[in-house]
């Protein structure tokens, strides 16, 4: 049962996604996201970033107390993250699949191929709205953490993922004033949006940060999506569908789903090579999918 107090927190979140999306429904989303980030509303971005931190500290402690591991997304997040490099690694596997594959397909037999070597001691991870930089602590990760208002005290960059350019010709992060200024392609083994893409009023914007988290990553590196889901797993499967259709048109295939009580986790990875991804999805492509990213909340 919630407490008064994680009500109270819950309903300054859910305000400021409301007021969003009513935003979005008056002036259309590009507006309405330029208003909510604009500097008039300050005030609220850091009340919420505030109350996600404490709001995520009651989650994690409600998980650990269930003693089930895999509730916590940070927790899920991190284990396959370690198993895909590293313990079970994974991405062996996975590049031997897309081998078989890709010498399945007579049509594809000049595409050139790209992979990652063997994995360093660091992993090098994006985290985009990270809040409060709930990966930091992790041994094995050099996390690079942003959000567009970070939590106080929180080692979090400031910055708009979707307005963050992304350059090919950069070795590193370009961080200025404590803020991000721009990001090399072609750099992190893994990108994690978690609880993120709710939070922007559009589809078109959702498919903008894949479409980035792409550029970003390298070869065979990792997309980790987690979304909050409270329905039973068949009920928003159609629009699952298209997720993972949109991104294998962008060269990211779907390699792990997982729903657990209250998300869905999902890893998606960065193909040996892009023609073999949209390959992937042309193959399936059924009536009345879309290269989409909508949400149940886009309906009401
Ligand atoms: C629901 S919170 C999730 C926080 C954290 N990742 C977690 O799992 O607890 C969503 C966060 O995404 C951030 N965010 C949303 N859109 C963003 C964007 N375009 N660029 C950077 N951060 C963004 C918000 O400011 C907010 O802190």
């Amino acid at each position: 049962m919630a407490t008064e107090e994680h009500q109270r927190l819950a309903n300054i979140v859910k305000n400021c996604h409301d007021s969003l999306r009513q935003l979005t429904k008056l002036y259309g989303a590009e507006r309405a996201w330029q208003e909510h980030t604009g500097p008039h509303n300050a005030e609220k971005l850091a009340e919420y970033a505030d109350a996600m931190q404490q709001l995520a500290g009651i989650w994690e402690t409600n998980a650990s107390k269930t003693e089930l591991h895999a509730r916590s997304r940070i927790k899920w997040a991190i284990d396959y993250i370690t198993k895909y490099f590293y313990i079970e690694g994974i991405y062996l596997q996975k590049r031997l699949r897309e081998q078989r594959l890709l010498a399945s397909y007579n049509e594809l037999a000049d595409a050139e191929c790209a992979y990652m070597e063997a994995p360093p001691d660091k992993l090098r991870v994006l985290d985009v709205g990270s809040c409060f930089n709930p990966f930091g602590n992790t041994p094995h990760l050099e996390v690079t953490a942003l959000d567009l208002c970070p939590a106080p005290g929180a080692l979090v960059l400031q910055a708009d993922f979707l307005t963050v350019d992304v350059d090919g010709m950069l070795t590193e992060p370009e961080i200025r004033d404590q803020s991000v200024k721009r990001l090399p392609a072609g750099y992190y083994h893994c990108v994690i949006f978690s609880l993120l893409l709710e939070y922007m009023p559009s589809a078109d914007q959702r498919l903008l940060c894949c479409q980035k988290a792409y550029e970003l990553l390298r070869p065979e590196g990792i997309l980790v999506i987690i979304t909050p889901d409270s329905q039973h797993v068949g009920k928003n499967a159609s629009i699952m569908k298209n997720w993972r259709f949109a991104l294998a048109k962008l060269g990211l295939l779907r390699i792990r789903f997982e729903k657990l009580p209250h998300i869905t986790c999902m890893v998606f990875r960065r193909a040996i090579c892009q023609e073999l991804s949209q390959h992937w999805a042309s193959v399936h492509r059924e009536e009345g999918i879309c290269e989409t990213i909508r949400i149940p909340q886009d309906e009401h």
